[in-house]
């Protein structure tokens, strides 16, 4: 019997697809209308910018710097178009009937008009930029069209745990680009943890001399395997804060700093013991945890996972919190002020007299009512000040002031709750891939992470609007993140590795209207498009699967394989004899006709390389010839 592996037709491996074939030219996430016309703007150094207005300057000089980058010129920018031959437009003019965010860009022959006031302005030219192909002989050819686009969500999050392992403001900052480029608007700084402290706080000046360094880290899986016996150390100065934060603002990012309360305080613990209910109990070690250093006093944590000296809800503490909150408050203009909320164990508050008579003083129920005080009182704080809290989905446990937002992540149910009784809502759960810690494919070539499984295709595939909501309670869900814990992330390249192209569905699905999803052109146009810009642009992305294949086993006895190249550029390589495929082994030419001997099986190893060198996991399919 004959079997074909995927019904895609293509000779060889390189893909045809470019910004003006695509449906969608090439644009992530997808406009919500896009209207493709005849001929071409032919972008070539005789064009003028034209960009009268001064809040759209940093815009237009953005949009100037790409030109240069792709075609080797800039243009010259004017204020008016009197005289000119062909001219790119900026312009707020007509924004304010676009919705907030929005934009319309139109391409003709002789113009560019991008329409648009701010962040509207700043993401037409973001597709405009995306639109653009490589420059042919001394000219971009930009397809005429007209595009209406603007968010289904205002929030749109990418979250960053500098906790467990610490990113340089450099880092941050190109994360703030790309999370730009793709529409992406909050970025989440996880800035506290049992492992690091990361931001100095004038007044509690040991959070970092004593609690963004720990002496060792552990190496494997947790609990770990050993450890490597080296202090590991960071944090941000207020300074830097104050730099990432106007940074960002230019890229019309919010940035929302999450200070952990009341778990996740190992480090501000070690640094301040009378913090913990137990201030001379010396720090819990995981007798299977490998460990570097004293074990005695307080510590910070060196492996991963949830620990039960927690901060005591004694008045030393919320005036500490208030302290820290007041510096960070005067650091982020943001509305949202994360205070975390999540995975805070009760045994040391069980434990503890104080936390006993206060429950009974306050006639709390139990300790989950304690925690119920202990945020709604650092939510009084926070609101006194003008802001509202962000807390993970434990934060509902209790009630909550009317304008906390509630983050789901232990899967949808917190933030339906949440909806249910009239709080924003963010979306952000594991079960649904927005943890992309988790693995991406099910090669023992994935590198360590924390487990569970989250392939873009399923990023892709989540509504953060729960079905079971009604209409009014739909409009509590303010928007979609996706969370990057780095617990098993170590380095830049690793974190680029998670996230990407992951952060690539999380923006259609945060940016496009449901009616615009489109898998199959979203997998085989757009991701191979920019993922080999991604690749000269230097990122080190999760390459994936050649396009065709997936690791389920096919039976038959001649086999055709049309397998496609996931990287605009890149090439397939393959085995049939069980060795690993290399840059050395045969490259697919498809259709790839494989014939599998009767009685036997074989297994069709694949991997893919990128212009650039860089490699996929080895895929398997096995191809299955035996008698059933
Ligand atoms: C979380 O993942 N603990 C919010």
């Amino acid at each position: 019997m004959k079997k074909v592996i995927s019904g895609l037709i293509l000779a060889f491996v390189t893909l045809s697809v470019n910004a003006q074939t695509d449906e969608n030219l090439g644009i992530i996430p997808a406009p919500v209308t896009l209207e493709r016309q005849s001929g071409f703007f032919k972008l070539d150094k005789t064009v003028v910018l034209i960009s009268n207005e001064v809040p759209n300057t940093a815009t237009a000089d953005m949009l100037n710097a790409f030109i240069t980058g792709k075609g080797g010129f800039a243009l010259r920018t004017t204020k008016s178009a009197a005289g000119t031959e062909r001219a790119i437009l900026l312009t707020a003019d007509g924004a304010d009937k676009l919705p907030e965010e929005g934009y319309k860009l139109t391409v003709n022959a002789k113009t560019i008009t991008v329409t648009g006031k701010g962040a509207g302005l700043f993401y037409g030219v973001q597709s405009l930029m995306q639109m653009m192909p490589e420059k042919k002989g001394q000219e971009i050819d930009i397809p005429a069209s007209v595009i209406m686009d603007y968010p289904r969500f205002k929030y749109r999050g990418m979250h960053l745990d500098v906790g467990r392992h610490f990113f340089s403001v450099a880092f941050v900052k190109k994360y703030l680009d790309l999370m730009a480029q793709y529409k992406l608007n909050n970025f989440h700084w996880h800035l506290t943890e049992d492992q690091g402290w990361r931001i100095e706080i004038k007044k509690y000046p040991k959070l970092t001399s004593v609690g963004s360094e720990r002496a060792g880290t552990i190496i494997g899986h947790h609990p770990g395997v050993t450890t490597d016996n080296t202090p590991y150390k960071g944090f941000y100065t207020q300074n830097e804060v104050k730099e990432v934060v106007a940074y960002a603002a230019k890229k019309f990012i919010n940035v929302i700093p999450e200070i952990e309360m009341p778990g996740h305080a190992s480090a501000a613990i070690a640094a301040y013991p009378q913090l913990s209910c137990f201030p001379d109990r010396d720090t819990y070690i995981d007798p299977k945890a490998p460990w570097t250093g004293s074990r005695k006093g307080k510590q910070l944590q060196q492996t991963w996972g949830v620990f039960d000296d927690v901060f005591a809800p004694t008045e030393y503490t919320f005036g500490f919190l208030e302290d820290v909150l007041d510096e960070v408050m005067a650091l982020f203009p943001s509305k949202y002020i994360h205070i975390g909320g999540d995975e805070s164990p009760k045994e040391y508050w069980k434990q503890s007299p104080f936390c006993q008579q206060l429950i009974k003083e306050k006639g709390l129920k139990d300790e989950h009512g304690l925690q119920s005080y202990f945020i709604s009182r650092i939510e009084k704080y926070i609101n006194s000040k003008g802001r509202n809290i962000i807390g993970w989905d434990e934060i509902l446990e209790g009630g909550l002031a009317p304008n906390a937002t509630v983050m789901s992540w232990r899967g949808v149910e917190g933030g339906i709750a949440a909806a249910k009784l009239n709080h924003n809502v963010i979306m952000t759960p594991g079960s649904n891939g927005l943890y992309v810690d988790h693995a991406q494919s099910p090669s023992p070539d994935e590198p360590v992470n924390i487990g569970g499984m989250s392939p873009y295709s399923k990023v892709y595939a989540y509504d953060p609007v729960p079905a079971e909501l009604s209409d009014d309670q739909k409009k509590f869900i303010e928007g979609v993140q996706a969370n990057i814990w780095t617990e098993y992330v170590e380095s830049n390249e690793k974190l680029e590795y998670q996230v990407f192209p992951r952060m690539l569905a999380l923006s259609e699905i945060a940016w496009s209207p449901v009616s615009r999803k489109d898998y199959k052109n979203f997998s085989e146009e757009r991701i191979p498009l920019h993922l080999a810009k991604l690749d000269k642009a230097g990122v080190h992305f999760w390459v994936p699967t050649p396009l065709g294949q997936s690791d389920k086993q096919i039976d038959g006895e001649e086999i055709t394989a049309d397998l496609k190249a996931p990287v605009l550029g890149s090439k397939v390589y393959y085995t049939l004899d069980g060795t690993r495929p290399s840059e050395v082994s045969n490259s697919v030419k498809t259709p790839l006709k494989i014939s599998v001997p009767k009685g036997k099986k074989l297994e069709l190893k694949t991997i893919v390389y990128t212009l650039t060198g860089r490699s996929s996991v080895v895929t398997t399919t096995v191809l299955n010839n035996e008698a059933k």
